[in-house]
């Protein structure tokens, strides 16, 4: 599969098929997520358990609320964590891998899920990583970021139209216009962290991305005038 289908393509899949992943696909995925970069000039601070037991899937599905996830119907997830002492931004390591390991399920034929377990709490009031750690006998410096739900999947979702992208978070260069879009994005469905100012320019992703005019220019002139 080409890579710009995979990336066009991905959408979270959180009901899979009960067939297995055969041992080749797991070993595919492996390979992808050990490529993936790693801050400090590599360091690769990440650990991932790959979990196939049905019952302890079902013991991570609930890791943050009585009715189990997704995790819970996956046919296999990976639990991924790294070691806080090796790193001081350990957490975008770990998201990273959290991507290859979606992207790489994708080119694959399977669907997935990030099932988030950094910062989020278990129904009995300890950190969900705590849960995790205690189930998976892991060590206290292995931080664990998600679990990621995988299999083939048993649901289909539309890919998002190139129309629906909001094309308004992208910005050419550092103009007024595009500084007073990024303060009013703030004027979303998480309430107004900023004061808005302007609201953003209706354009294409044809301004923002292919501006067949932009040489010499640094922002779409439709855009300076908003
Ligand atoms: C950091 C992060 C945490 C997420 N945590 C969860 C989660 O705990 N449960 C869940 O159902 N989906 C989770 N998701 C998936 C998002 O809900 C999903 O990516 C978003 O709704 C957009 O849908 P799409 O992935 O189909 O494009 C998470 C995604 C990210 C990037």
């Amino acid at each position: 599969m080409d890579y710009f289908e995979v990336i066009e393509e991905r959408r979270s899949i959180r009901k899979y098929e009960q067939r297995p992943i055969a041992e080749e696909i797991i070993q595919k995925l492996a390979a992808s997520v050990l490529r993936a970069p790693s801050s400090r000039g590599g360091r690769r601070p990440w650990e991932f358990v790959i979990v196939t037991d049905r019952k302890m899937l079902g013991k991570l599905a609930v890791a943050r609320s009585k009715e189990p996830s997704f995790v819970m119907g996956a046919p296999l997830a990976v639990v991924v964590g790294a070691d806080e002492r090796a790193c001081d931004v350990w957490i975008e390591d770990a998201s990273i891998a959290c991507t290859y390991i979606l992207l790489s399920a994708q080119a694959l034929g399977l669907g997935g899920c990030w099932m988030q377990i950094r910062e989020r709490k278990h129904p009995d009031g300890r950190w969900a990583e705590a849960y995790v750690r205690e189930l998976l006998d892991l060590p206290s410096h292995l931080r664990v970021q998600a679990i990621i739900a995988l299999g083939y999947p048993a649901e289909a979702k539309e890919p998002y139209n190139a129309e629906e992208l909001p094309v308004g978070k992208i910005h050419r260069e550092n103009t007024p216009a595009a500084s007073n879009r990024i303060r009013s994005s703030g004027d979303g469905p998480f309430g107004s962290f900023v004061l808005p100012t302007a609201k953003p320019a209706i354009a294409t992703f044809r301004d923002y991305v292919f501006p067949l005019s932009q040489i010499g220019i640094l922002c779409p002139p439709c855009l300076e005038s908003a």
